[in-house]
C-alpha cells in the first residue's frame, strides 16, 4: 500500500516527508526510503524494514536539502530490501523516482533499456521510469518533455514522481490509469504532494486531486496541471476541513463512493507482496500452506454472510476451475446447522470484511470442532476472524466504512484467485505456462477497475434514468451469475428498491413472469464464456416489453444495438472479469441512492458488522 510524499519549498525536505509517511503508516509497507536535491546532487537514504530504521539511518547520516521524495513500499516486483526500496536513481545520477503501482510493460521497457546499456539495480518495475525518463532527457529536451514522454510510454495503473538535478526546483507528478490517489497541497512558498490527504494536512487545507492521465509541475510557489498528452487543465481547488473524518472523505461525498474508487489502489495492494510477476508465482505466507497440506486437501467449504458469501461464490469457481478441488458455499448462519462433511482433509473457509460477524465466526468454530482445516480471508487486522484461523489472508484493503461494501468485495476475489494459482501449483495440478499466463493477467486488474471508475458520469446518467424504478431483476451467468447476486444486493442495501439476483438461465423457470414495461432487467453480458447465452437473455426480455440494462465490454455492437442503457467496461481475462463487472453496479446502485436523497453510508436497519447471531 505505498505512500508517497513530496515537498518543494525553503526548508529541508526530509522531516516534512518522514512526518507524511508516518501518517500513511495504516496502509501498511515493507521498506521507506527519501530523496532530495541537495547542493545540485540527488542524496538518498532507503532501507527494508519500518520507518524507525529509516530515521536510525537518517540519525547516522542525515540528508538535507529540499525538493525532496519519499515513499513507504509494498513489495510487488522483487522481495523487501534496501536495494528495492525507493527511491531509484538513474545510471547518470541526475533522476530520481518514487512509484505506486505497476508498470506493466517493464518487462519490454527493461529490455529495451538493457539493450542500450542501461544497467539495473532493481528488481523492481519502478527503476525502469527512471532510466526511462534518463533516456528520453538525454535527446536534449526539457524535464519537463522527458517526463511527459515517460508518462505516456508507461502501460498500467501508476503515481509517478521524479526530481531532476538539471532543473532542481521542482518536482514533476502524474497519475497515470488511476492507480490510488494522488494530491497537491498549496502551501505559501511552499507546495507538496501525497497519496493521501492525512500525510500533508498539517501543512495545508487547499488541495487539488490530480485526475487520471494528468501531471503536474510543481515548483515552491507555482503549479501546473496538465494531461501528459499537453492539454491545459484548470484544476479546482478544494478546502479539506480540518476534522478527521472529512479528511478522511476527502473529495467525495460518501466513504461508500470514497471506497468505491479506492478499489484501484485496494486492488494493486492486494497483489503488493503476494505476486512475484518474474517468477509467474504466488506467496501467501500468512496462509501455512506446505505442499503436504495443499496435496492432502480434498474438500472446500467457503462460508460467509452478505457479500462475503457472493465473494465466496466466484471463488468457487475459481478454485473449481484452477486448482480442481471441490468447493462448495454455505451461507454463515446456515453451516453449523447442516452437518457439513469437515474432516482433516477439509478446508473451511470463512471470508469477512469485520472478521467478527457471528455466523461466519459460529462457521469457523464448527469447521474447528469437527476437526477440518480453519482459514480465513479477513479486512479487519487482528480479528477473530483472523486470529482463530490455521491460516488466512488479510484483504490489504484498508478500513472500510459504508456499511454497503465494496472494496472488501473486490479484494477477495484476487485473493481467491492467487489462493487457487498457489493450491494448483502445490497439487501439481497446472502447468507452468498456465500458471504464468494466470499470474501475469493479474497485473491488469488496477488499470481495468481505474478504467470503469473513468466512466462514472457514464453510470450516473443511467442512475437517472432508473431512479423511479419499483424493482429489478439482475441476471448473470457462470462466473458472473454471483455478480448478478452481488449488484442486486448493492441495491436493496443503499436504495431500497426490492432486487432479485438470479442465474440467467433460471430466468424462464419462473422470474419470466415478472418481466414486463414495469420490471427493468439488468443483464451482465461482459466477453466471458457465456456472452452467447447471455445475448439470447436479453432478446427474450425485449422479446416481453423489458428494459434492458446491460453490463457490456466496450465494442460490443450486439449488446449496444439490444439494450436501452448499457454500463461499459474493459475487457478482462474472464476469470478476473467479475471484479470489473461490478464496478458499474456499485456505482449504479450509489447514484441510485443518492438521487433518492438517501443515507448511503449508514442505510436503514443494517449494521457494518453484524454480532449476533
Ligand atoms: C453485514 C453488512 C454486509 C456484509 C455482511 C458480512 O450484513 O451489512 O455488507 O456483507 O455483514 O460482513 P463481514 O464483515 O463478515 O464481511
Amino acid at each position: 500500500m505505498c505512500g508517497i510524499v513530496g515537498y518543494v519549498g525553503p526548508k529541508d525536505a526530509t522531516p516534512i516527508i518522514i512526518n507524511g509517511l508516518k501518517r500513511l503508516e495504516y496502509r501498511g509497507y515493507d521498506s521507506a526510503g527519501v530523496a532530495v536535491i541537495n547542493n545540485g546532487q540527488i542524496d538518498v537514504r532507503r532501507d527494508a524494514g519500518k520507518l524507525q530504521q529509516l530515521v536510525d539511518l537518517l540519525g547516522k547520516s542525515p540528508l538535507t536539502g529540499a525538493p525532496g521524495i519519499g515513499h513507504t513500499r509494498w513489495a510487488t516486483h522483487g522481495a523487501p530490501s534496501a536495494r528495492n526500496a525507493h527511491p531509484h536513481v538513474g545510471n547518470t545520477g541526475k533522476m530520481v523516482v518514487v512509484h505506486n503501482g505497476i508498470v506493466e510493460n517493464f518487462l519490454e521497457l527493461k529490455e529495451e533499456l538493457g539493450a542500450e546499456g542501461v544497467i539495473f539495480n532493481s528488481d523492481t518495475d519502478t527503476e525502469t521510469i527512471v532510466h526511462l525518463a534518463e533516456h528520453n532527457k538525454a535527446a536534449g529536451i526539457s524535464f519537463e518533455e522527458a517526463a511527459r514522454r515517460t508518462f505516456k510510454q508507461i502501460e498500467g495503473a501508476n503515481v509517478v514522481l521524479l526530481l531532476s538535478t538539471d532543473e532542481p526546483d521542482k518536482i514533476i507528478a502524474a497519475r497515470i490509469g488511476n492507480a490510488g490517489g494522488i494530491v497537491v497541497g498549496l502551501g505559501e512558498g511552499e507546495n507538496y504532494l501525497a497519496s493521501d490527504i492525512p500525510a500533508i494536512l498539517e501543512h495545508t487545507r487547499r488541495m487539488i486531486f490530480l485526475e487520471s492521465r494528468q501531471m503536474v509541475v510543481l515548483t515552491k510557489d507555482s503549479f501546473r496541471i496538465e494531461t501528459i498528452d499537453g492539454e491545459e487543465v484548470k484544476p479546482e481547488i478544494h478546502t479539506i476541513a480540518f476534522d478527521a473524518v472529512s479528511a478522511e472523505k476527502g473529495e467525495y461525498r460518501h466513504f461508500m463512493q470514497k471506497e468505491i474508487h479506492e478499489q484501484v489502489r485496494a486492488l494493486t495492494d492486494t497483489l503488493a507482496g503476494r505476486v512475484d510477476f518474474k517468477e509467474g508465482r504466488i506467496r501467501l505466507p500468512e496462509l501455512n500452506l506446505t505442499p503436504e497440506l495443499a496435496k492432502r486437501i480434498q474438500r472446500i467449504y467457503i462460508t460467509a454472510c452478505g457479500t462475503a458469501a457472493y465473494a465466496g461464490m466466484v471463488g468457487k469457481y475459481l478454485i473449481e476451475k484452477i486448482a480442481r478441488i471441490p468447493v462448495e458455499v454455505v451461507i454463515g448462519s446456515e453451516f453449523r446447522y447442516s452437518d457439513p462433511i469437515v474432516d482433516e482433509n477439509t478446508v473451511v473457509l470463512a471470508i469477512s470484511q469485520s472478521g467478527e460477524t457471528a455466523d461466519t465466526l459460529a462457521a469457523m468454530e464448527e469447521g474447528r470442532k469437527k476437526g477440518g482445516i480453519v482459514w480465513s480471508i479477513v479486512n479487519a487486522i487482528g480479528s477473530q476472524a483472523m486470529r482463530v484461523a490455521d491460516g488466512y489472508i488479510s484483504m490489504q484493503t484498508g478500513p472500510e466504512i459504508g456499511v454497503a461494501s465494496t472494496k472488501a468485495f473486490t479484494a477477495p476475489l484476487v485473493d481467491q484467485y492467487m489462493l487457487a494459482i498457489l493450491l494448483a501449483d502445490l497439487r501439481g495440478v497446472i502447468d507452468e505456462k498456465t500458471r504464468r499466463e494466470l499470474v501475469s493477467d493479474l497485473r491488469l486488474v488496477p488499470d481495468l477497475a481505474g478504467r470503469v471508475m473513468d466512466s462514472e458520469a457514464d453510470v450516473e446518467k443511467v442512475a437517472h434514468a432508473l431512479k423511479d424504478i419499483k424493482g429489478c431483476l439482475y441476471l448473470g451467468r457462470g462466473i458472473n451469475m454471483p455478480i448478478a447476486y452481488e449488484g442486486a444486493l448493492k441495491l436493496k442495501e443503499i436504495s431500497y428498491i426490492h432486487a432479485e439476483g438470479y442465474p440467467a438461465g433460471e430466468m424462464k423457470h419462473g422470474p419470466i413472469a415478472l418481466i414486463d414495461e414495469e420490471m427493468p432487467v439488468l443483464c451482465i453480458t461482459p466477453k466471458d464464456p457465456w456472452h452467447e447465452k447471455m445475448i439470447s437473455q436479453i432478446q427474450q426480455a425485449k422479446a416481453r416489453g423489458g428494459m434492458v440494462i446491460a453490463v457490456a465490454t466496450e465494442g460490443d455492437d450486439l449488446v449496444k444495438n439490444m439494450a436501452d442503457h448499457v454500463l461499459w467496461v474493459p475487457e478482462a481475462p474472464w476469470m478476473l472479469s467479475p471484479i470489473i463487472t461490478v464496478l458499474p453496479l456499485q456505482m449504479l446502485a450509489y447514484h441510485i441512492a443518492t438521487i433518492r436523497g438517501l443515507d448511503v453510508d449508514q442505510p436503514r436497519n443494517l449494521a457494518k458488522s453484524v454480532t449476533v447471531e
